[in-house]
């Protein structure tokens, strides 16, 4: 039994192979329409979320599955004070396949020790969020061609930003890349992974301003300052509009720049850029039901 606690649970080979799946899904949905027939998905979600969540209902959906789950701690008997390992015992016994995100980091990697059923990691707190990097390594291998040979900027907060920590993780497998991390000093991104990079002899340069550095991106990875991992409130208000992409911004940047962004948006992206055919977004959150069909077909080796 095979769980995804990490995008590096997978070789960069099987990461080709699930996506050629999921590409393949994306263009003959027919042919997978009854591959589940029969099985059950549970999403256990103790922290909000509309994209994952309903990404992987739709997948399981989509592939003649059915769903269970609960949406909220709080209507969950974690709010009586269960603990994960027991939720997901009594759980194995209700479903085939589990993806569970949790405030706290690691609770899935717990959970997974005691399940039996495959546990999928759907964001840990501000550790990983391995299904958000398989949509975005998806969505740039479909858009641009290539998994490699890129310098890719990360904006935003850098620090609390589980996305950036799993994609970055991801990438480094990858020949050819470059980062870029842009991002006020306090939401820089963490001293292990730039000492990572710096270890592994992976290009890397941090920059405060978006604007000086935009003309060299070939692709723009945008991040939400997050609310809910700030201690106080003032920090938060104080950094929350620090980078606004705009039509003037976007007006520096390559004309086949990629702009990604893991949603949710607040103010980060003004609406303006949506329009932009380089603003992927919303293109990125569809490839997250293809990418989540792809992975519970591999987890529960229903691969046609
Ligand atoms: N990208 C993402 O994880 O979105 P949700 O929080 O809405 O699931």
């Amino acid at each position: 039994m095979r769980h995804l606690m990490s995008p590096l649970d997978f070789t960069t080979e099987e990461l080709d192979r699930l996506f050629d799946l999921a590409n393949d899904i994306e263009n003959h949905p027919a042919k997978y329409a009854h591959t589940c027939d029969g099985r059950i998905l549970a999403t256990c979600f103790y922290e909000p979320s509309t994209r994952t969540r309903l990404s992987f209902e739709s997948a399981m959906t989509r592939l003649g599955g059915r769903v269970i789950g609960f949406a909220d701690a709080t209507s969950s008997s974690a709010a009586k004070g269960e603990s994960v390992s027991d939720t997901i015992r009594v759980i194995s016994g209700y479903a085939d396949i589990c993806a569970m995100r949790h405030p706290k980091e690691g609770a899935p990697m717990v959970a997974a020790e005691k399940s039996g059923i495959p546990v999928i990691n759907a964001g840990d707190g501000g550790h990983q969020h391995p299904t958000q990097t398989l949509t975005d390594l998806l969505t740039i291998r479909s858009l641009k061609g290539r998994l490699g040979d890129f310098t890719i900027g990360l904006c935003g907060d850098l620090k609390f930003g589980r996305t950036v920590h799993s994609l970055i993780n991801a990438l480094i497998r990858y020949e050819n890349i470059r980062f870029v991390f842009i991002s006020p000093e306090e939401l820089r991104v963490p001293d292990y992974i730039t000492d990572m990079l710096k270890e592994k002899e992976i290009p890397f340069q941090e920059v405060i301003r978006l604007e000086n550095v935009m003309p060299q991106l070939d692709l723009l990875y945008m991040t939400r300052v997050q609310k809910e991992r700030f201690f106080n409130e003032e920090d938060y208000v104080r950094l929350k509009d620090f980078y606004i992409l705009n039509a003037d911004k976007m007006s520096l940047a390559k004309e086949d720049m990629l702009v990604l962004h893991p949603l949710p948006r607040v103010n980060e992206i003004s609406v303006e850029v949506d329009s932009d055919p380089r603003a992927v977004y919303f293109r990125q959150a569809k490839y997250g039901v293809y990418v989540r069909m792809a992975l519970i077909l591999t987890l529960l080796e229903l691969v046609p």
